[in-house]
């Protein structure tokens, strides 16, 4: 798959974007470059690790462009997808724009997508969950704007375990400044193992998203 070609592909097809980008552009205008990687209804698309986005509080959507706009996220030792979206960023309109954008975005109308892993238990995933996630995110996986921690209930279930894995692994919540993202990073720590993210993300996937 030549995904390392897409971003120059992307960027080129959207230098007229950024052109509509002004002040009279409308917010589905605004919207277009990112559906390209991330589906006209925010649903996501799996075959550019570009998730769903639908599902998440503008608050929180607004958090991440601008960390990956400052390099807080996606900048050196992150993932090849987290790269992906630094091609997204260049994409956006002006911050004044952002709210606007982030609201459109949240009430899109794509649904979560299909399961993609297989055995995860979530009875024992729950007992993970209530041990080491909920505090943050909730007792069912809906969130807490007050702690800056994201929905994860409706959220795909191939990109819960590619952000559990890059935030283990240090390549997501690696930046000095990112100080949400490092909270997160010692969390991801604590879970004993793939198993044990098969598991918590089976959990997460039996919650409906609000
Ligand atoms: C070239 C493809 C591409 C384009 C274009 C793109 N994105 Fe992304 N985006 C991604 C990928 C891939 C990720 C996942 C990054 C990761 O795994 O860390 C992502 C992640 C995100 C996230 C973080 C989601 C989360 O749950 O933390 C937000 C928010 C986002 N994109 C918004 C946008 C917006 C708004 C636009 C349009 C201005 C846009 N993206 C354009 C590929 C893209
Ligand atoms: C101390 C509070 C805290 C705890 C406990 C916590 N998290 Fe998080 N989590 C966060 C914050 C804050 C973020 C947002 C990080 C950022 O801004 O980049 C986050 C982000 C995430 C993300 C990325 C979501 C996205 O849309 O990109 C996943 C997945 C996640 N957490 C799963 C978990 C799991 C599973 C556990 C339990 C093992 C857990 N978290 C425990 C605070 C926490």
């Amino acid at each position: 798959m030549s995904l390392v070609f897409l971003p120059l592909f992307l960027l080129l097809a959207a230098a007229s974007a950024g052109a509509t980008a002004a002040a009279d552009a409308t917010v589905a205008d605004l919207y277009r470059p990112c559906a390209a990687c991330h589906g006209a209804d925010a649903g996501g698309n799996v075959a550019l690790q570009a998730p769903r986005l639908n599902h998440l509080r503008p608050v929180y959507i607004l958090a991440q462009l601008d960390k990956f706009q400052r390099g807080l996220r996606g900048g050196e030792g992150a993932t090849e997808a987290a790269q992906q979206m630094v091609a997204g960023v260049a994409l956006l309109p002006p911050r004044e724009r952002w709210p606007d954008l982030a609201l459109y975005i949240s009430e899109l109308a794509g649904g979560p997508s299909a399961a993609t892993l297989t055995g995860g238990d979530p009875v024992l995933g729950g007992d993970y969950f209530n041990q080491f996630c909920g505090a943050c995110h909730g007792p069912a996986a809906g969130g807490n704007v007050a702690l800056s921690a994201p929905t994860l209930a409706g959220a795909d279930d191939w990109y819960l375990a590619a952000q559990l894995h890059a935030f283990r692994d240090g390549r997501r919540g690696q930046h000095r400044e990112d100080r949400t993202g490092r909270q997160m990073r010692s969390m991801a720590a604590v879970l004993p193992g793939e198993q044990a993210i098969l598991d918590v993300i089976a959990f997460i996937r039996s919650q409906p998203a609000e």
